[in-house]
């Protein structure tokens, strides 16, 4: 982490997590990063500025609270050089505020950014869902995050990426917030009957070859609830894990999954977990597109979903175009 290449301000807080509640001294901070008490002492202002809850006290030096909630890139590399020492992964951009980081990530994309990069954002004013819903992203209670990648896999494949987005979430969640989600069919995250995360995967393709060139996934997750509740179109349904839970901790672990089952996606090896975490198999529902009643009675290795219709048809739905309605 001490390299000139990375900003003083970001070894600082890498320093900090590494110690978070207790006190290092400005001495210690400056020896250990080659830099000036002075210049230790000016970033730490400047990160107080920006948010970072940071005690300074004199003869003791700086400590970063415990409570401290802000996303960081810092934040996340920390949690990653901890938990997967070796594992190399961003970069990490990270905002206070966007319109959305999936619309970020577009603009990225066409500015060339690389493969593995990841947007993440404490508030979007404009967060995307699926067929053009909004997504409800308000400052401090959720992780609004986008991975861009660029695939190695046949991307007819495209809805196992959603999939996977689904499970790498739900194993994300249970390691580091302890709680154990339920997968709807395709890509909504349930907890206690509530859906408490959503997941939008879109395409960049070449305007020349017309060939797909990028992949975004982009995950909301609900961890508490908004200070001011959720709005009323979505107050019925919506939900969050109800508990505070490390959003730095969240980010890396979900990089983490993401990035791996990624590699070795065409495997398949996470189906068997879509399919016992999903809550639809074996349920009366709707299909939105043709307004029938089915039975939901199978996921295949493609993640797509086979119902039964009231009159003995079945059906094979893949398409991300399809909402369904649990009875
Ligand atoms: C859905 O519920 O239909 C999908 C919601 C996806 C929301 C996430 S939040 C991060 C990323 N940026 C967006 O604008 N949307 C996704």
């Amino acid at each position: 982490m001490n390299t000139p290449t990375v900003p003083v301000r970001e070894q600082i807080l890498f320093q900090l997590y590494k110690n978070k509640g207790r006190y290092i001294s400005g001495e210690k901070l400056a020896a250990a990063l080659g830099v000036s008490r002075n210049a230790i002492s000016k970033s730490v202002a400047g990160l107080k500025k920006q948010g970072y809850r940071i005690d300074a006290v004199t003869n003791k030096g700086y400590a970063l609270d415990v409570n401290n909630d802000k996303l960081s890139a810092a934040g996340i590399r920390f949690y990653l050089h901890e938990r997967y020492p070796g594992f190399e992964a961003g970069p990490f951009i990270v905002y206070d505020l966007t319109d959305s980081t999936n619309s970020e990530a577009k603009r990225l994309i066409l500015k060339g950014a690389a493969h593995g990069t990841i947007i993440l954002a404490d508030a979007q004013t404009n967060g995307r869902g699926r067929m053009s819903r909004n997504f409800y992203s308000p400052a401090g209670s959720g992780l609004y995050l986008s991975f861009i990648v660029r695939p190695k896999f046949d991307i007819s494949k495209a809805v196992l990426v959603t999939a996977m987005a689904a499970v790498a979430s739900a194993r994300a969640i249970a390691t580091v917030c302890g709680i154990e989600t339920k997968i709807k069919w395709v890509n909504d995250l349930f907890f206690q009957e509530r859906k408490v995360a959503g997941i939008l995967t879109e395409a960049v393709s070449d305007f020349e070859s017309g060939t797909i060139e990028s992949v975004i996934i982009g995950i909301g997750i609900n961890i508490t609830d908004p200070k001011s509740g959720f709005p009323d179109e979505i107050k019925g349904k919506a939900g969050s894990l109800s508990q505070p839970c490390d959003r730095n901790a969240l980010a890396g672990e979900l990089t983490h999954n993401i990035m791996t089952m990624l590699d070795t996606i065409e495997e398949r090896n996470f189906i068997s977990e879509y399919k016992e975490r999903n809550m639809v198999l074996n349920r009366n529902i709707q299909v939105s597109g043709n307004n029938k009643k089915a039975r939901a009675i199978d996921i295949t290795d493609d993640a797509a979903l086979v119902v039964q219709y009231d009159d003995g048809t079945r059906a094979t739905l893949s398409t991300g175009e399809i909402s369904i309605f649990l009875e």
